[in-house]
This record gives C-alpha cells, sequence and structure tokens, in this order.
C-alpha cells in the first residue's frame, strides 16, 4: 500500500513537471531564432578550447559557426619554421563538429601575431619574394589543406587596407617581402587548396566611408583579376553611438553590389568611452578612472541601452539577409573579451550578450524575441 501511495506521488510530481516544462514559454537558442536569416557564430578563446572556462561551455549552444580568437593564428600553428601545432585548432573543429556547427578559419595573413621568421632570409637579411611567397603558399596549403571539407570558411587576408593617408595598403610585412600582389596569391593558394571553401577578406572600419572606398577599389581589383574572394568580413568592432546605422547600411549595400555575401566577423559593443574607434592591435593609450567607470558593475540603464543598439543593429541586418550570411560575435561572454584590453588595459567592459556569470544580458533578450516580432508585424506593402 505505501509503496502505491509512493508511486502515485511520484507520477503526479512527473506530470507536474511535465505540464510545467509544456507552459514555460521557451527561449530558442539564438542559432534557432536567426535560422531563416544568418548564421550566428561566436569566436572562442584558448581557456575555452582547452576546456577550463565553465562559464562559456554551457551557452555554446546558442551558436552555429565558430572561429578561433588566437588558436589558428600564425603565431599559435607555426611558432618556427617547419613546426605546425594544431592542437587548439582541432579543438576548435571537434567543438563545432559535435553540434553541427559551421567553422570559420582565422586567420591566414595577417601583419599581426606573425613570428617575424617568415620574413627573414638567410644572414640576417630580409627574405626574398620568393621566399616570403613560398613559405605564404606552405602555410596555406597547410592549414587549408588539413581542414579541408572541415573548414567551410577562411578568413584569408586580414587587415591589409591602410587606415589613414592616401595609401591604399596598409605596410604589412608581406607586402614588404612579396609585393602588392601578396593578397592575390593569398586567395589563389587557398582556393588551390580547397576550392568549395567560402574566402572572405576580413577588415576593420572598413564600413566607413574612407576606408570603405579603398576596399571596394581593392576587392573589385582582385575581382578583374579573377582572384577567388567570395565574401567581405566586417569586424564590427562597435559602441554605443558609432558607427551610425545608415553607414553599415551603405556598406552592405555597396559590398552587396559587388557580388559579394558580408560577414561581420568580430561584433561586439562596447559601453566604455573612447578615443579611437578602430581596432588597430597596435593602439595603446593610458587608464584613467574617467575611462573605466563600469568597475562596479553595469548600471541598468546602461544595459539596456546595449540592448536598444543590439536590437537596432541585427534589425538592420535582418532587412539585408540577402547579403549578410553570418553575425559572429568576438568572444562568448564579458569576462573573456578582448575590449577589457583594449584601447586601455585592465578596464571593464560588457560587449557581448552574457555576463561574466555565463547569464544572457537584456540584449540576448532583445535579440533572441526579434525575429519572431518581426514575423508577428503585417509585411509593409500589406493594407
Ligand atoms: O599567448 C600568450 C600567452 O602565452 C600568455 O600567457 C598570455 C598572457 O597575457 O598572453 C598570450 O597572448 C595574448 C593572446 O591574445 C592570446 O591570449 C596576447 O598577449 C594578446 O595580445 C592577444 O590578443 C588577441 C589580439 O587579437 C592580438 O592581436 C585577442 O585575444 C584577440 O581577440 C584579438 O583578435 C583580433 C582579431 O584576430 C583580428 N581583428 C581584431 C581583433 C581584436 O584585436
Amino acid at each position: 500500500m505505501r509503496f502505491r501511495i509512493l508511486f502515485l506521488i511520484l507520477s503526479l510530481g512527473a506530470l507536474a513537471s511535465a505540464f510545467a516544462r509544456q507552459n514555460t514559454p521557451k527561449t530558442p537558442t539564438l542559432a534557432k531564432a536567426f535560422e531563416r536569416d544568418f548564421l550566428i557564430g561566436a569566436a572562442l578563446g584558448g581557456q575555452t578550447l582547452l576546456g577550463e572556462d565553465a562559464i562559456s561551455a554551457p551557452v555554446l549552444g546558442h551558436f552555429n559557426a565558430f572561429t578561433a580568437e588566437n588558436a589558428m593564428k600564425p603565431d599559435a600553428t607555426q611558432p618556427q619554421e617547419g613546426v605546425f601545432r594544431f592542437e587548439q585548432a582541432d579543438k576548435l573543429v571537434e567543438i563545432a563538429r559535435k553540434q553541427n556547427a559551421t567553422v570559420v578559419g582565422h586567420t591566414l595573413i595577417w601583419h599581426s601575431q606573425t613570428p617575424r621568421w617568415f620574413f627573414e632570409g638567410p644572414d640576417n637579411k630580409p627574405a626574398t619574394r620568393e621566399l616570403a611567397l613560398q613559405r605564404m603558399r606552405t602555410r596555406i596549403a597547410t592549414l587549408v589543406g588539413r581542414y579541408k571539407g572541415r573548414i567551410a570558411q577562411w578568413d584569408v587576408v586580414n587587415e591589409a587596407i591602410s587606415d589613414g593617408g592616401d595609401d591604399m595598403l596598409r605596410q604589412s610585412p608581406w607586402r614588404t617581402a612579396i609585393g602588392d600582389d601578396y593578397i592575390a596569391e593569398a586567395f589563389r593558394a587557398a582556393h588551390a587548396a580547397d576550392p568549395k571553401a567560402t574566402l572572405i577578406y576580413n577588415d576593420y572600419s572598413i564600413e566607413n566611408p574612407g576606408k570603405r572606398e579603398k576596399t571596394l577599389k581593392l576587392l573589385k581589383s582582385l575581382r578583374d583579376q579573377n582572384v577567388p574572394v567570395h565574401a567581405v568580413g566586417i569586424q564590427g568592432h562597435w559602441g554605443l553611438d558609432y558607427p551610425d546605422l545608415a553607414t553599415i547600411e551603405s556598406a552592405l549595400t555597396d559590398f552587396g553590389k559587388l557580388g559579394l555575401k558580408v560577414m561581420i566577423t568580430e561584433l561586439d559593443v562596447s559601453v566604455l568611452p573612447t578615443r579611437y574607434r578602430g581596432a588597430d592591435v597596435g593602439v595603446r593609450q593610458e587608464r584613467d578612472a574617467a575611462m573605466d567607470p563600469y568597475v562596479a558593475g553595469l548600471p541598468e540603464a546602461v544595459a539596456r541601452q546595449q540592448a536598444e543598439r543590439y536590437r537596432a543593429i541585427f534589425a538592420l541586418l535582418r532587412r539585408h539577409r540577402d547579403v549578410v550570411d553570418r553575425v559572429t560575435f568576438w568572444g562568448v561572454h564579458d569576462g573573456q573579451s578582448w575590449k577589457n584590453n583594449f584601447p586601455i588595459r585592465g578596464r571593464t567592459d560588457y560587449p557581448l550578450l552574457f555576463d561574466r556569470q555565463g547569464k544572457p544580458k537584456p540584449a540576448f533578450f532583445e535579440l533572441n524575441a526579434l525575429p519572431a516580432a518581426a514575423r508577428q508585424q503585417p509585411a509593409a506593402n500589406t493594407q
């Protein structure tokens, strides 16, 4: 008898909790919320790849694309000539495979985080064009070849456009060693190693008119030479009040007109004051208390302002979903964002959708509800 009562109580309990589950409004994953629009990605840092970031792990299911924040860069994969390291890169590919997510390779050719040996010849002389080209091709063939069929998209050349002045190209050591055609050669090598991969030119601040013009010029010239470039990556290291939406929109339109897909490759929305709006890793500024106002926590009003800013950005990106293929956040939670150390070291920023405990912020809920809300509105041209 006692067992029957216990059984009855347990069954009723199970029923009640199933009922409660059914009636709890479900928050879909971000990837699911935007599945009709574009991929939703995140960059994973070293700690996450090593399994040492208990805060990111539970929320990775929100993303259906992953980029290595540092693990596939030249210094991580090729510390010395002839030595390749893929432990962390392999982990990223494995994490993505387990949840059927797209992998983005970042980055093949960049001026930063690239060991000096790439550019040194015998007797400490600068490497000749031939030697530097051969090293570039070896790097690209080895990485793209290793992950052929598993890495669908590559940031082939990163940040090659100059920020100011009349020069179109940055004085990258690759450019010094090889010449201006290092960009075309890099894309050709990547395409030869995996003809099915989507190849991206990736840069920051290229939504802004001056740098955008230069980027359009570069991309047109590559297209005219039949160089295989398929997409442009607008990094998207943005703030609460910059860039304005009209600037982003005209950039999407301009790049789209070239027949290129656009990826937002490194999105974050800093809430801190700044005197520098770019993402040149060489820039450093001094810290003072006025520049670091939220050490004790993010005020609710600022969190709401950030949520509204994210909503406006995503509403715009959704309107251009014919051009935009992927939106990737540069990190998972505020605690491990690079923005805590850029352009001023040691600040407390809050640029992402999950807080330092891994809890979703107002910006997360705003984005999560956006596609469903938009679908409930009548289409613009119907009565
Ligand atoms: O590898 C060392 C490690 O050995 C050491 O223990 C540790 C101590 O600080 O530093 C490690 O290196 C750091 C590296 O990240 C890996 O954590 C560097 O100091 C740090 O400068 C480096 O920062 C990265 C930055 O690129 C470097 O260029 C950021 O995490 C990464 O988010 C950032 O990402 C770039 C994109 O690749 C391109 N676009 C701009 C974006 C932001 O700068």
